[in-house]
């Protein structure tokens, strides 16, 4: 343990950012760029992609295959840096801020589902969700109680020492979920989560997104190909080329884009 370097220094005047309590994240992404470079030559995955998210948005992303949402995912959630454009969350720059930092803030700041669980397989459900707590220095006991209560909460309080192989695909999942969750996130980021599990599954796994996100109060951005699932989020948007986010909400979802909100709105008001 460290305990000594801690109690050597007096408390922060003022509690940084990264330790407020839970409540939805503000971002305003800006003239984002991303450009791999493969074999030499630079492939453009982004430009100049705008996006504005309100605390408490609960937004899904959907768009075809090999367009660019999970790279924009990746950076929003600071696994991934932009080639250029700036990210404001919650009046910080992101592209600005040191590694450690960015560390500390990623884990305490930012959510993460992916398709694939992650879950470290030697460890038991309860032990993956304490894990993110525990990186932060929270005692054991409080971590395993945190952990505890959001796993009860994704219905897994008789799950709490299988491994994840010994866990269905919904439990994987509600148990990666649960781990996302549990330090109360502003952001929660989610990469095609019930890409992998079947239709019933699937659909228990978003009602648990959208209670989650109703009682916390999270910002929620979600990648889907399930139209379903982008059909139960408030806010729908359309990733096409160059990573441009199209609006699609208040649009019962039609797996197409509606050319409407393609078209930027005339000064006149007129529709066309
Ligand atoms: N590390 C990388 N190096 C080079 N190209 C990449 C890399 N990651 C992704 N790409 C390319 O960027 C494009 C967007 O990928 P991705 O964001 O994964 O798309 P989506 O999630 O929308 O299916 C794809 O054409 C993909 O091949
Ligand atoms: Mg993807």
């Amino acid at each position: 343990m460290t305990d000594e370097q801690e109690v050597t220094q007096p408390p922060a005047p003022r509690d940084p950012p990264v330790s407020r309590p839970a409540r939805g994240a503000k971002l305003e992404v800006r003239n984002l760029g991303k450009a791999y470079i493969h074999n030499g030559q630079a492939l453009d995955v982004l430009t100049n992609v705008d996006l504005s998210l309100n605390p408490g948005d609960m937004v899904a992303v959907v768009g075809a295959s090999g367009v660019g949402k999970s790279t924009l995912l990746q950076i929003l959630g600071t696994l991934d840096l932009p080639t250029s454009g700036s990210i404001n969350f919650d009046g910080e720059e992101l592209t600005r801020m040191g590694a450690s930092r960015l560390a500390e803030f990623r884990n305490r700041r930012i959510g993460f589902v992916f398709q694939f669980h992650h879950l470290l397989p030697e460890f038991t459900a309860v032990e993956n969700v304490m894990m993110p707590a525990l990186i932060q220095n929270i005692p054991v006991a409080k971590a395993r109680q945190m952990a505890t209560d959001i796993l009860g909460r994704v219905g897994l309080s008789h799950r709490l020492t299988h491994r994840p192989s010994e866990l269905s695909g919904g439990e994987q999942q509600r148990v990666a979920l649960a781990r996302a969750m549990v330090l109360g996130p502003s952001l929660l980021l989610a990469d095609e989560p019930t890409g992998n599990l079947d239709r019933a599954t699937g659909q228990a796994i978003h009602q648990l997104f959208l209670e989650l996100n109703r009682e916390r109060g999270s910002t929620l951005l979600v990648v889907t190909h399930n139209p379903e699932l982008a059909s139960l989020m408030p806010r729908q948007m359309r990733m096409v080329d160059g990573g441009r986010l199209v609006e699609e909400t208040d649009t019962t979802y039609r797996g197409k884009v509606a050319e409407e909100h393609v078209v930027a709105p005339r000064e006149d008001g007129a529709t066309s």
